[in-house]
């Protein structure tokens, strides 16, 4: 309805101006002058004061970019609801880094005003509270946010994206009020963002720039006048009324598409302009809480959005605990053989057992599904039945060891995926005969050592400093750096925090530690934060490199940074952070935060991209601000399992990692690391490793394997039938390529990849797979990539049949992958994953 408007005599709000003192005037010529020259002067401190410790662009390290408020109707609504609609906002806003403010209808005065008022006074308080914060975005309580992965500022406020979206020309209030939103305005002048629905605008969602006239907009609004003129629709119309009566406010208003932050659920007339579909940004229960809207109730409403919305969240938890670096698979039957793969990924019983009605059943109906799920798993898992022995006491009398042989044969030939076809992505990373001969003589002459008795077995410590001095070589450190050997990746990014962590206790007093890592980091970040109490801050890795942002990784950094993180390269993409980028961040600065750069999977590669003749990056200590790398000799140092070494730029950083107990009565106790005892066989092995591949092995094998990382890029990127359905991720340097597909689900092209019997890797966050060539793949890659061809050509001839009968496009997936990752709507609630996840690790231990 389009309303009569208040004079405009009465209603016209004061032009605006930026106070101004009326004693200047006043003031001498002389005075002024020294005023002006005192003025710069403080300028100039504050600048570079702000320079020192803030985090550029004037904006104080760790400002949120966007604050999100929503107003709390702590009345009308139960607690329970409440608290999601808060939860939605939270796990959104900590997913981009962003603040979000709850206030309550009851924290302002409105002097007998409707309630829907209170949004203006909250989102001027915002803007004091976060006064740096580039963004506000007001979103009303009965609406969610459903898809995480959109940021404000590339989703709507991007000044190219902006103008792409903007609805110019357009009536304010439709369908045909005389004023219109301006034709020629530029994306970068707006200051304020709105969505109109059939009825006018909607204030129910709307984005603020900060600044000066903002304020003025909001005061604007919030004229007492407005707020007694009794307007049908209170806020909302006197918002409309001042769109049309002030040009200013006309002229820095962009008007966007509902679905773009503010879709409606309709039910059943979804597909009306303006309903929410899936992959939306929000969607709004308008008229919920009306007073007229008979029967209806805003919580059952959002019900079923809230449980998708958790779907949604909980794939990306799902994700995490089974990012098991294999695919599923149904491994590739060998002559002979009925191979079972033993991988985590491909034993989980997950998409039988468990659903989307996992979120609504009861729990007892929940226990049932989930021992359900566990003792399928048990029965991949564990071997069973008749011809099964199974070894659960001491033998009385000890076997001879013909017979422990006899039996340590079939225990290696238990039905297994054939890694040593190549078919497996990453996993084992050399496995040549004669190297595992090597490293099997090794372990043989160490058997009993142990490197914390270093008087006992003097050739394992001097063994154990020379690898970690070559590592150190490779990374170009500088004299005084320093490291550890460890058990492995993990426990390498575990020491790197507990040092880093340490470090800022000592040194700062940091008593509530965080730390700033990409998004697509290792979760062995995670396993640290969690260990050691570090809160974590996750930043995106946005297309098209797929590189952290580092601007925001900036905006995170406060006093209690103790460390930021790239990788070299990271594990889901193969993608090289911005490591120059993170250093310069990292050391210009008055107290240099340390950086650690994660090379375990880039390993013995990255080091030798450049000797091998492939385009590399700065990565290593000849950047200033990388303070610790981690890498692993285990993966392509091709050492046996369970060697990897973490360095540091200096001894200091080192010795926060140690532990030392000098009043045990067992003795003064020291060890470098979590361990006690340590395999000296295992450290032997990877000395022999790099002994007998040597500097010229591995740029041979840097050539093979990057080599062949780029005939596959080459092929994804050229081959006409693979180039129209797939793309490559960013732009990877190393031996991990991912793809994904626009045209047809990645998933299905995963689990038609697995019946061919290729054990690659699925990845969300965007969907994709990738494959990490080792060695033995260099060897099948041709086959990987016809195989590829032919699923590619598969799905493609499937959809085109679905299309013709009129199906549509994008059958509904049905492979492991595709019910795993593929999010359609069918995975389980947080506490059933954990509750699986944890029945599988105990599944780990079932004799
Ligand atoms: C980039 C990266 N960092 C760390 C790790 C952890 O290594 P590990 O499995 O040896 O603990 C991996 C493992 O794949 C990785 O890819």
């Amino acid at each position: 309805m389009h309303l009569a408007y208040p004079s405009r005599k009465t209603s016209n709000p004061p032009p605006y101006h930026a106070p101004r003192s009326s004693r200047f005037p006043l003031l001498r010529r002389s005075r002024v002058k020294t005023i002006a020259i005192i003025a710069c002067a403080v300028g100039a401190v504050l600048f570079l004061l702000s320079h020192i410790f803030g985090g550029g662009d004037g904006v104080p390290s760790g400002t949120p970019p966007v604050v999100i408020v929503t107003v709390m109707d702590t009345v009308g609504y139960s607690k329970e609801y409440q608290e999601s609609v808060k939860e939605n906002r939270l796990q959104y806003a900590r997913k981009h880094g962003y603040a979000t403010f709850f206030p309550s209808i009851g924290d302002y005065p409105l002097n007998g005003s409707p309630n829907s008022w209170a949004r203006v006074p909250a989102a001027r308080h915002a803007m004091t509270k976060y006064p740096h914060s580039e963004y506000i975005w007001v979103l009303e309580q009965n609406a969610l946010i459903m898809n995480p992965a959109l940021s404000v500022e590339e989703h709507i406020m991007n000044p190219k994206r902006l103008e792409s979206l903007m609805i110019k020309d357009q009536s304010i209030v439709p369908p045909d009020s005389v004023i219109k939103t301006f034709p020629n305005l530029k994306g970068e002048n707006i200051d304020l963002v709105l969505s109109q629905d059939k009825e006018g605008l909607s204030q129910a969602s709307f984005i603020i720039r900060k600044g000066e006239w903002s304020k003025f907009f909001l005061d604007t609004w919030f004229d007492p006048l407005y707020r007694s003129y009794n307007f049908q629709k209170a806020d909302a119309h006197a918002l409309e009324h001042i769109v049309q009566w002030h040009p200013t406010i006309l002229s820095k208003l962009a008007l966007v598409p509902q679905k773009i932050m503010n879709a409606y659920n309709l039910g059943s007339g979804q597909e009306q302009e303006g309903g929410y579909k899936d992959g939306d940004f929000v969607v709004r229960f308008p008229g919920c809480d009306s007073p007229y809207a008979q029967g209806r109730d805003c919580a059952k409403e959002a019900e079923p959005f809230m449980r998708q919305w958790r779907t949604l969240e909980n794939a990306r938890e799902l994700a995490e605990y089974f990012r098991c670096q294999k695919g599923f698979v149904k491994q590739q039957p060998t002559a002979g053989s009925q191979h079972r793969s033993t991988s985590q990924c491909d034993i989980l019983p997950l998409p039988d057992a468990l659903d989307a009605q996992g979120t609504t059943e009861t729990e007892g109906q929940r226990t049932l599904r989930v021992s359900e799920a566990i003792t399928k798993l048990q029965a991949k898992l564990v071997p069973s039945g008749p011809d099964v022995v199974r070894y659960l006491t001491l033998p009385k009398e000890g076997w001879s060891a013909e017979d422990v042989s006899k039996e340590l044969e079939a225990l290696a030939n238990m039905d297994h995926t054939r890694w040593e076809d190549g078919f497996v992505s990453g996993a084992v990373y050399h496995g040549g005969d004669e190297l595992m001969k090597l490293q099997t003589e090794a372990f043989g002459k160490f058997t009993v050592a142990n490197p914390i008795h270093p008087d006992v077995f003097p050739g394992v410590r001097k063994m154990e400093a020379e690898v970690v001095a070559m590592v150190l070589a490779m990374f170009n450190a500088p004299s005084g750096a320093t490291g550890v050997s460890t058990s492995g990746g993990t426990d390498s990014i575990l020491m790197a925090c507990l040092s880093a962590r340490q470090k800022a206790y000592h040194e700062r007093g940091v008593k509530e530690p965080e730390m700033i890592l990409p998004e697509t980091a290792h979760t062995a970040f995670r396993k640290a934060g969690e260990y050691f109490g570090i809160k974590i801050h996750l930043v995106p890795c946005p297309a098209p490199s797929y590189q952290v942002d580092v601007r925001r990784v900036a905006r995170l950094i406060n006093s209690n940074t103790v460390l930021l993180v790239g990788s070299a390269p990271n594990f889901p993409h193969g993608i090289i952070d911005d490591i120059p980028a993170l250093s310069k961040l990292a050391s210009n600065r008055r107290k240099p935060i340390p950086l650690h750069v994660d090379c375990c999977l880039g390993s013995f590669l990255v080091p030798f991209l450049e000797k091998a003749g492939f385009e590399t990056t700065p990565f290593d200590f000849r950047l200033k601000g990388v303070t610790s790398i981690s890498c692993d000799t285990h993966k392509y140092g091709f050492a046996p399992k369970g060697n990897s070494t973490v360095l540091y730029r200096t001894a200091t950083l080192r010795s926060y990692q140690y532990f030392i107990s000098p009043d045990w009565s067992g003795g003064v106790y020291a060890s470098p690391g979590i361990a006690g005892s340590r395999p000296g066989a295992l450290i032997a092995g990877c000395w022999a490793s790099l002994m007998n591949t040597g500097e010229a092995g591995y740029i041979n094998a840097c050539n093979e394997i990057v080599g062949c990382t780029k005939k596959i890029i080459d092929a994804i990127t050229e081959n006409p039938s693979l180039k129209s359905d797939l793309y490559v991720l960013g732009k990877p340097l190393v031996s991990v390529v991912a793809f994904a597909s626009k045209s047809l689900d990645i998933y299905d092209i995963a689990d038609a990849m697995s019946a061919k019997g290729w054990h690659l890797n699925s990845l969300q966050s965007p969907p994709a797979i990738h494959v990490a060539v080792t060695l033995p793949i260099t060897k099948v890659w041709e086959k990987l990539v016809a195989d590829l061809v032919a699923v590619v050509e598969g799905e493609r001839e499937k959809e085109r049949v679905r299309i013709v009968e009129g199906k549509g496009a994008k059958g509904k997936s049905v492979g492991d992958s595709a019910a795993l990752y593929g999010v359609a709507g069918s995975l389980p609630n947080k506490s059933v994953v954990v509750e699986l996840a944890s029945g599988f690790l105990d599944t780990l231990y079932k004799a």
